[in-house]
């Protein structure tokens, strides 16, 4: 009986051992998905059930000839905008550029051999006297966006832009160095990238290097991130959340009202008293930025 129970216990020792074999083996993926992300210590994309529910809602953030904007959301877009013409003709327009620019992909995929390094720098005036500068150009990916200079402030902002975010009504010219994330808040937009490529007397002359906002990812983070609050959400905070999608480590610069609830600049001295934040939910924005900072998710740099 003794060497039965002997036989039994072995039996089931080793039964355990290859269903533990088994289940580690099979759950690999569970037990190693934090470790393979990237090569920081600490990636931005590690498990997190609010920040990987939020990013899992997102579409492709960039528009490619795989990837069109539907009617659906052109009827969404249409409503932020006073632009008439029709989804054809956005088609058409799309299809232009398409066949001047080439698929020109401005960021790298996640890998577990990089470190994706982004500063993501917005032009509040809390970056006066702030001496961020070499820090922010410390970044392997420096965003800066609209009118957001460097020249004259190296002392606050830094020299570095990799990547600068725009539209039409906001453009300053790039070097060859930068590549022009172009948000586009209507079509004549991307009538505007095909003339300023194309045509020789322009305020704003554009190089290849660009890479455009699909509208799909600006009704994405009106709807999913700030759960429809303001009319669209303000080009600092789509950046922000873009930024999650191209960085392992974002650090965040330049963004927040002055002491009057204004969106005051850095680069200038405000003339509008009561500016505020316009169709934008400011505290919404800011409040998801403390949020992300909270739950250590990007580094906030706030000037003071
Ligand atoms: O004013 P502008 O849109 O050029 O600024 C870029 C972005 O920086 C804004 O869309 C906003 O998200 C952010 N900003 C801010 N606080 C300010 C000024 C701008 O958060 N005082």
């Amino acid at each position: 009986d003794i060497v039965g129970a002997c036989f039994t216990l072995v039996r089931e020792i080793t039964l355990t051992h290859t269903y533990l074999y088994m289940y580690t083996y099979t759950h690999h993926s569970f037990f190693y998905r934090n470790t393979s992300l990237c090569a920081c210590d600490k990636c931005l994309m590690e498990y997190d059930p609010w920040l990987s529910e939020l990013m899992e809602a997102s579409p492709e953030p960039f528009l490619s000839v795989t990837n069109y904007m539907s009617e659906d959301i052109f009827n969404w877009w249409k409503r932020i905008q006073r632009d008439k013409r029709n989804y054809t003709f956005y088609n058409k327009t799309v299809d232009k550029i398409f066949h001047i620019f080439p698929p020109n992909v401005g960021f790298t995929r996640p890998s577990p051999d990089l470190c994706r390094t982004c500063a993501v720098v917005g032009n509040s005036g809390n970056l006066m006297g702030s001496f961020y500068g070499p820090l922010i150009d410390f970044h392997d990916i420096v965003i800066r966006m609209n009118r957001g200079p460097t020249k004259g402030f190296e002392r606050d902002v830094g020299t570095k832009t990799t990547h600068h975010v725009m539209y039409p009504h906001s453009s300053t010219n790039l070097d060859n160095t930068t590549y022009l994330v172009l948000f586009p808040f209507k079509t004549y937009d991307l009538e505007w990238l095909i003339q300023s490529f194309t045509q020789r007397y322009v305020l704003c002359k554009v190089n290849t290097s660009v890479m455009i906002l699909s509208p799909a990812f600006m009704k994405y983070v009106h709807h999913v991130w700030l759960k429809r609050k303001g009319k669209y959400p303000s080009t600092g905070f789509m950046t922000l959340i873009l930024s999650l999608h191209m960085c392992d480590e974002v650090s965040v610069f330049g963004f927040g009202a002055d002491r009057n609830r204004n969106w005051n600049h850095y680069y200038e001295k405000l003339k509008v008293k009561r500016l505020r934040t316009g169709h934008h939910a400011g505290n919404e924005e800011y409040k998801l930025i403390e949020e992300l900072y909270k739950k250590e998710k990007i580094l906030f740099f706030r000037g003071w």
